[in-house]
């Protein structure tokens, strides 16, 4: 292997997809970028930064020449809440981004890792154990960028032969990073709110029911993925994977095991309730299961737990609980 570009390095993901990668490649072998910049004097200084408009397709070709990159991992993107206050801006990064990223990877022969999501499916879709192949017709701009997203990445490899690779993300739940926008962003402010004030306001109603993640199964899905032998890939882009899938008032119920007075009350948006409501319960993730061994560690009482252990130390400074 030669060198790896995160693109969209500073968010959600790819705050923990970097170091998780400079840990198992080398420092030096994986080269993160942004519109942002990082903090001075931060662990983003172990290894090459560049600051990189994925939009702007120039830039992305000069920083691959230059880093001999061979594997584009390409996170940045609008998510869904923030696609639809913007949904022109939404289609300008999130499809322009990826076109471009796809035209320098079939140029300079390099692998290209695309996250799609559950916001890739509409609500004519089978809500419920929703299949891997099955009917995509979302109703927000986001899944309207994913389902094209998946397309094309699928185009490139059939007709470039890019080593096109994908995942179909549920909701992510971390605490290095705030989450950047999304539909499933309550699943992680509840935490900090139960620290902080033993209480939390949710965005979503008592009973919608989502799939979720802990960031650390994310990351091994992306390594694992990304490793396989690619003889083995049926389906190669857009895998569904899952971990757990809860509601708000599952959740709260969970927190309430370790913090007995944690509340939770509700004030609904409309408009992320309505994204929310379009997409599945629940995936099937047989496929991601056998083509490449696919298992998540996390369920919700072991993320729950862990979560609020690395939160603690992280906004306390140690264990508020004995
Ligand atoms: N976090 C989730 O729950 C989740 C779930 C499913 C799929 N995904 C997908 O994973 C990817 C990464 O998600 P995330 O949660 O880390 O997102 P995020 O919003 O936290 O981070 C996105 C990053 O992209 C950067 N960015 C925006 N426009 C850019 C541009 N033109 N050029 C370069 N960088 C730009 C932003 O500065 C930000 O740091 C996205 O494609 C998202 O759709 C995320």
């Amino acid at each position: 292997m030669e060198n790896i570009l995160v693109t969209g390095a500073l968010g959600q993901i790819g705050s923990e997809l970097v170091p998780a990668l400079r840990v198992r490649y080398g420092e030096d072998h994986v080269v993160a970028s942004d519109i942002r910049m990082p903090p001075r004097g931060s662990t983003w200084d172990s290894g090459p930064f560049e600051f990189l408009d994925c939009t702007n397709r120039n830039q992305v070709q000069e920083v691959l020449h230059r880093h001999r990159v061979d594997t584009i991992y390409h996170l940045a993107a609008l998510l869904s809440a923030t696609s639809e206050e913007k949904p022109h801006v939404a289609w300008d990064i999130n499809m322009g981004g990826l076109y471009g990223v796809l035209e320098v990877a079939r140029q300079n022969r390099c692998a290209v890792f695309f996250p799609s999501s559950i916001g890739a499916f509409g609500p004519t879709t089978p809500p419920d154990s929703t299949p891997q192949d099955t009917i995509q017709r979302p109703t927000t701009m986001y899944g309207v960028t994913k389902v094209a997203g998946e397309l094309l990445c699928d185009y490139y490899h059939r007709r470039f032969g890019v080593d096109t690779r994908g995942l179909r993300f549920p909701g992510l739940i971390s605490y290095v990073a705030p989450p950047g926008g999304g539909t499933t962003d309550y699943a992680v402010e509840i935490f900090y709110e139960a620290i902080r004030h033993g209480r939390y306001t949710c965005f979503l109603g008592p009973d919608t029911r989502l799939d979720m993640m802990y960031m650390p199964d994310a990351l091994a899905a992306l390594v694992a993925l990304m490793e396989v032998d690619p003889s083995r890939l049926e389906h190669r882009n857009a895998f569904n994977v899952t971990a757990m899938n809860f509601t708000p008032e599952e959740l709260a119920a969970e927190i309430r095991k370790h913090v007995p007075a944690f509340t939770i009350d509700y004030r609904i948006d409309p408009v992320k309730q309505s994204i929310a409501d379009s997409w599945p319960n629940s995936l099937d993730d047989s496929a991601a299961r056998r083509e490449w061994e696919w298992s998540p560690r996390y369920d919700l009482p072991a993320m729950t737990t862990d979560m609020l252990a690395k939160l603690e130390t992280k906004l306390l400074g140690g264990p508020a609980r004995s």
